[in-house]
């Protein structure tokens, strides 16, 4: 399986953002995380939509626009215009998580709902007909450079079984605590969109902790 590389610009030196997705972009990455935080869902505040726009201009990579915001339908029509492509929601912050999937496709950007470590697989089967891709979050959200919790990957692992079983389109990516030395793991799993903040931005040479990563995901 060809795995996709999304380094999550968390971990980037914000002074000199456009530089850094250049960098990523150049050394091997398929997609741009970059993870929306409000202050109210998670602790922590991040990237606004202007931002997304300025990113937009430097890079022709897929933007991954990851919300962990309270209020999903009010400011996700203002990432996908500032250039979104893929726009993750957490069910649990959405009044009827399948009308808002549904506005962010028909807004033209592809629909993605996030599952937190704790939250049962069943919990969010019922919306498989309504995305493009499922994020497993193999950390709790909020911040960057947070330890990988193993007891997710039997959730991708049954994740991976369901989509098969039902032939559904959809991606699943993973997203928290993924480096060089356990990517192996998580792909073998069932995920295929691996997001790494610190395992990428965090290292000295990205092209090669890339390829690095590239090779250990892509042997499974
Ligand atoms: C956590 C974010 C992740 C995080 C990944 O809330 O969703 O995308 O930035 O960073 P690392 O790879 O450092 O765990
Ligand atoms: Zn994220």
């Amino acid at each position: 399986m060809q795995i996709k590389i999304a380094p999550s610009i968390l971990s980037a030196d914000f002074s000199r953002l456009g530089d850094e997705i250049r960098a990523v972009e150049e050394a091997g990455a398929e997609w741009i995380h970059i993870d929306v935080m409000d202050g109210h869902y998670v602790s922590n505040i991040t990237i606004g939509p202007v931002v997304v726009e300025s990113i937009r201009k430097v890079t022709r990579l897929p933007l991954d626009v990851h919300l962990m915001i309270t209020d999903p339908d009010k400011y996700g029509p203002e990432f996908i215009k500032a250039g979104a492509d893929w726009i993750s929601i957490h069910p649990e912050t959405c009044e009827e998580p399948k009308t808002s999937l549904k506005k962010i496709r028909e807004l033209g950007a592809k629909a993605s709902i996030a599952v937190n470590p704790d939250v049962p697989l069943d919990q969010v089967e019922r919306y498989f007909p309504d995305i493009d891709m499922v994020l497993m979050m193999t950390v709790f959200p909020g911040f960057a450079g947070q330890a990988f919790i193993e007891d997710v990957l039997p959730k991708i692992e049954k994740a991976k079984k369901v989509i098969e079983r039902r032939k559904l389109p959809i991606l699943i990516e993973a997203d928290g605590g993924i480096k060089a030395d356990n990517i192996a793991r998580v792909v073998e799993a069932g995920a295929e969109v691996i997001v790494s903040g610190s395992g990428i931005f965090k290292t000295s040479d990205y092209a090669d902790t890339i390829r690095r990563m590239r090779e250990a995901g892509n042997k499974k």
